[in-house]
């Protein structure tokens, strides 16, 4: 059985992920600060694997209490790297908050890679890194263009990191994963993404709106170029996104003699707009959703979405399941969230 260390093992995609490490036989130990999670995520996890992981409320960016979580479960193989900042508009009113957690961490791992014997690290990096790509759908040696905001910025700096780190020591191996937009929730309603005030992204504020906690979405611009006008994006089931992350750490662990960092796109490969996801979750759950039209939101991007062929062939990976049923995961979530406000 091997035994993963995942940080950020509480947060929205963290969670999903120690699901399905569990379900497939991993041992798991979280860390986490829960900065944006909580304690109750372990007994959601529980309640669906039947099994609570081990965890140590611990910041990464603490070397000496991460240095110790080695120590206490000796024969981690691998870590899977969640751990980091992620709001794009805070980042960019607290850069250096993003920068020193975001990077810190990192580094704090990277160092502890080659010191400990675990060689293997999974790093969560973003579709960000591509900016508004040239050509759509977008594979995996596009170019990296200029970050929008200090938290793209952290992503791309960390990749760097990650190369020239790897590059110098090569007993280490980097798997980064590029997310699209992860959506939705675990069909048990145990877990899913919980949003820290007013939400940023878009499904929990439709979520939330078609609940009757919003008002009304902001459909942020409608005078893209895009056949409707509004953004385009590649929204993925956030497990399948987590199925992605078990697969790359058995290539990790299997191909023991591969060398280096590998980059893939986690995506679909289907450009969904803003309009066509109201309308999809309009569908799925036969509940409407309040919407006005407001000016584009400062730093998106107009349109962006996957070629997930490198990660369907190497990783033996497919994200298959449709846009109404990841919404509807979604809406079960918040219909779950609002039975315990009750
Ligand atoms: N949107 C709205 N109204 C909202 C929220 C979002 O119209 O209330 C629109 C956005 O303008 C965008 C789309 O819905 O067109 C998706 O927005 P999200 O905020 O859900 O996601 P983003 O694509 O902006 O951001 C995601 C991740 C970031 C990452 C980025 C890379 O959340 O971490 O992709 O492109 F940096």
């Amino acid at each position: 059985m091997s035994k993963i260390l995942v940080t950020g093992g509480t947060g929205y995609i963290g969670s999903h992920t120690v699901v399905e490490l569990q379900n497939n036989g991993c041992e798991v130990i979280i860390v986490d600060n829960l900065s944006n999670s909580s304690m109750d995520v372990l007994e959601g996890i529980a309640s669906i694997t039947g099994k609570k992981p081990a965890f140590e409320k611990l910041d990464c960016c603490d070397r000496k209490a991460l240095a110790e979580v080695f120590k206490k479960y000796p024969g981690i193989e691998a870590i899977i790297h969640f751990a980091a900042y992620k709001a794009v508009g805070e980042s960019v009113e607290k850069p250096l908050m993003y920068y020193k957690n975001n990077l810190v961490s990192l580094l704090n791992i990277l160092e502890l890679m080659g010191e400990e014997n675990a060689r293997n690290l999974v790093f969560s990096s973003s579709c960000t890194v591509y900016g508004q790509p040239d050509v759509l759908p977008v594979t995996e040696d596009a170019p990296v263009k200029p970050a929008n905001s200090p938290y793209g910025n952290t992503k791309q700096i960390a990749e760097e990191i990650i190369r020239d780190t790897i590059h110098a020591d090569r007993r280490l191996k980097c798997i980064a994963l590029r997310y699209f937009n992860p959506v939705g929730a675990h069909p048990s309603a145990a877990i899913g993404e919980l949003p820290n005030g007013t939400p940023n992204n878009l499904i929990p504020f439709v979520t939330q709106t078609a609940i009757g906690i919003r008002e009304c979405l902001r459909v942020f611009g409608d005078d893209y170029n895009t056949p409707d006008g509004s953004a385009i994006r590649d929204y993925i089931w956030v497990v399948d996104l987590a199925k992605a992350h078990v697969l790359a750490v058995e290539r990790l662990l299997k191909n023991r003699n591969r060398q280096g960092v590998e980059f893939f796109n986690l995506g679909t490969g289907k450009g969904l707009s803003v309009l066509e996801i109201l309308d999809a979750f309009e569908k799925a759950t036969k509940v409407k959703v309040n919407r006005t039209i407001v000016a584009r939101r400062e730093g998106d991007v107009e349109k962006v979405w996957a070629e997930p062929a490198f990660a369907n062939k190497e990783l033996g990976w497919k994200a298959e399941t449709s846009t109404e049923d990841m919404l509807k995961t979604a809406w079960e979530w918040e219909k779950a969230l609002e039975a315990k406000r009750r």
